[in-house]
């Protein structure tokens, strides 16, 4: 059969309109149970911004029960935006006690002083967007818990939630679930109910389709739920393995004798391979001061060992390395050890260096410079 273009058309119409029957089902149907089986949490009780963005904050670190203790401290002690900005880093810091990750303490903290700066807290998507700490999610929240504006907030519960009743297999920890799901979800949201409906998808996603043991039996959108008609509660949602990337420690010397320095060839089978480096010892800190000591001690009290750089991050594909670059400047020569040679130090740029080391370089000569 040949499909003409009317056809086609049509076709595209009837999947649009099944497309939009289902939506208005699955908002319906999801409104309809959040009203029997919503949870009631304290932050639920009010429209004020800064107990709603409190409560956001901490729940990124912890489940319900524990974040509604920290939530009750927290609103004990600054009961207010102004209390909190007005309180010590110390102070937050020790409430914040517990949750772990300290950089969302004091992402709160810095934020709270942000919000009295600006006179109150902000009222729009894009203004609440620019606290220090908040993300899409939060200021999604925020501007829905607090003024009933129309954003879907997309939380773990709502990736899941959406993924398994459409069947969407795009791996959700993707930058094109991110915009795939975020244009669903504000295609579902009713504009006059955004609170409700956040609210309900993280409810439904944390006592009924659940990660791991969905309560499918019980579930009102059972009928239209693609995961549940195509057996994948247990795929979906899908996401992407992420390579848990190893760490390096590499402390780098760059030796100055006799306007000669000291390199080697990196052998196969390893990073770099054929490239060339100074002086490498493949381990941190004090491990690596003690490892120089031969070579300190040959080159006698004139010599000195000169902190250039430390923790520099270095990323590669399978690998971060995280170097520490010293120069060694001695008028004596120390042996090296195997697989070193000395070469004129005005040679060096006739060596393919890796980046890194050509960062060493770099810090050497703006040291000496100096
Ligand atoms: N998790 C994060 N925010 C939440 C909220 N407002 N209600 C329930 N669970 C949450």
């Amino acid at each position: 059969m040949v499909i003409g273009k009317k056809d086609a058309a049509q076709i595209t119409n009837f999947a649009q309109k099944k497309l939009l029957m289902t939506e208005n089902h699955f908002t319906s149907t999801l409104l309809r149970w959040y009203e029997n089986h919503g949870r009631d949490l304290p932050w639920r009780h009010t429209t004020d911004p800064y107990p709603i963005w409190l409560s956001e904050v901490i729940l990124q670190q912890t489940r319900i029960a524990q974040g509604t203790a920290y939530w009750e401290h927290f609103m004990e002690q600054f009961p207010t935006v102004e209390s909190l900005a007005a309180a010590s880093e110390d102070e937050v810091l020790r409430l914040w006690q517990g949750l772990g990750y300290y950089s969302r303490a004091r992402n709160l903290h810095a934020a709270a002083k942000q919000i009295v700066a600006l006179g109150g807290f902000p009222k729009s998507y894009e203004e609440i967007r620019r606290l220090k700490g908040v993300g899409d999610y939060t200021a999604a929240a925020i501007a829905a818990f607090a003024y009933r504006l129309p954003h879907a907030a997309i939380d773990g519960n709502a990736y899941r939630v959406l993924a398994r009743h459409f069947g969407i297999e795009t791996p959700i920890n993707t930058t094109a679930a991110k915009k795939e799901f975020a244009a669903l979800a504000q295609q579902l949201l009713p504009n006059d109910r955004a609170a409700d409906f956040n609210q309900a998808m993280m409810d439904f996603g944390a006592t009924l389709c659940t990660p791991t043991s969905p309560r499918c039996s019980e579930c009102p959108l059972a009928d239209s739920c693609d995961a549940l008609h195509t057996h994948r509660t247990q795929v979906l949602p899908v996401k992407q393995k992420t390579v848990k990337m190893a760490t390096r420690h590499f402390t780098f010397i760059y030796i100055r004798c006799q306007g000669e320095t000291a390199i080697m060839r990196r052998p196969a089978g390893d990073i770099w391979q054929g490239l060339w480096q100074p002086l490498l010892i493949e381990v941190a800190g004090i491990e690596a001061l003690a490892a120089l000591e031969p070579l300190l001690k040959q080159a006698g009290n004139n010599a000195s060992l000169t902190l250039l750089q430390q923790g520099v991050k270095h990323v590669l594909t399978h690998r971060i390395i995280m170097a520490d670059f010293y120069l060694f400047e001695t008028p004596v020569k120390p042996s090296l050890p195997d697989g070193y040679m000395w070469i004129p130090e005005q040679e060096l740029d006739r060596y393919a260096l890796p980046r890194l080391v050509e960062r060493l370089v770099e810090a050497a000569k703006a040291h000496l410079r100096r």
